[in-house]
């Protein structure tokens, strides 16, 4: 008999995790090591592949179909019904694909992060890469912000960057980017559990425990 005490830390945070494709960030986030509990999973379309990761992993997931409801109201009022059927301190959105309404936004407001594939406020919206490649920026990178009603201008958690290369396609510079969002995902995840992160009076993220090397990225290398 194993009459180990249950492991679960109930002092820890939870958190509900939303997807709508492939779930490469949701795989990140639950093979990282992380100070939280991963209450649920939840996918707006059934047949996200993200779905089976979480399965892999133990975690429960739900489905709220938004095509089965006439406006984006109902879905969010089912998406909220169902989110807080988990009582999450933080709702993070890995490859969530819908635009949520400003009800839904305030009702999460500063418990909702997402990331996006550019350094904001550069490239908010869709097909990020390649409007970085046709305008020939060196330097490229993804965001991690919380969400706010104005979409993909909330305020900014943590950036990474990397460099345009000559002979990058949007799929070669979309692969390069999506490493480091599996970097700094879990990290913003980390300092929201830990408390070491919070909202100054202007808006803007700040850290508790402030250690900044002031690295340079210049792209491409100088000669
Ligand atoms: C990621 O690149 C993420 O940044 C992006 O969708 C992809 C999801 O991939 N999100 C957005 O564009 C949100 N505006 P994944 O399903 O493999 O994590």
């Amino acid at each position: 008999m194993n009459l180990k005490p249950e492991s679960v830390d109930i002092t820890m945070k939870s958190i509900v995790i939303l997807i709508s494709g492939l779930g490469s960030n949701l795989r990140a986030l639950l093979e990282a090591d992380m100070p939280c509990r991963v209450a649920a999973v939840i996918s707006n379309r059934v047949d996200a592949p993200g779905l089976e990761i979480a399965k892999q992993h133990g975690i429960t997931t739900r489905v709220v179909a938004h095509h089965s409801h006439p406006d984006r109201e109902s879905f969010d009022s089912e998406l909220a019904l169902c989110i807080d059927d988990y009582r999450p301190d933080l709702i993070v959105l890995a490859g969530f694909m819908r635009i949520l309404t400003p009800q839904f936004v305030a009702r999460y407001q500063n418990k909702l992060i997402n990331i996006h594939p550019s350094l904001l406020p550069a490239y908010s919206g869709l097909n990020t890469h390649a409007r970085a490649l046709r305008d020939g920026v060196k330097i490229h990178g993804c965001t991690v912000h919380f969400v706010t009603s104005d979409v993909d201008h909330g305020p900014i958690i943590i950036q990474a960057a990397v460099s345009v290369l000559m002979d990058d396609t949007p799929v070669t510079l979309a692969a390069r980017v999506l490493h480091q969002e599996h970097r700094i995902f879990p990290q913003a995840i980390r300092w929201f559990c830990n408390d070491d992160i919070y909202l100054s009076a202007e808006g803007k993220v700040l850290m508790k425990r402030l250690e900044q090397p002031g690295c340079a990225l210049v792209s491409p290398e100088m000669g």
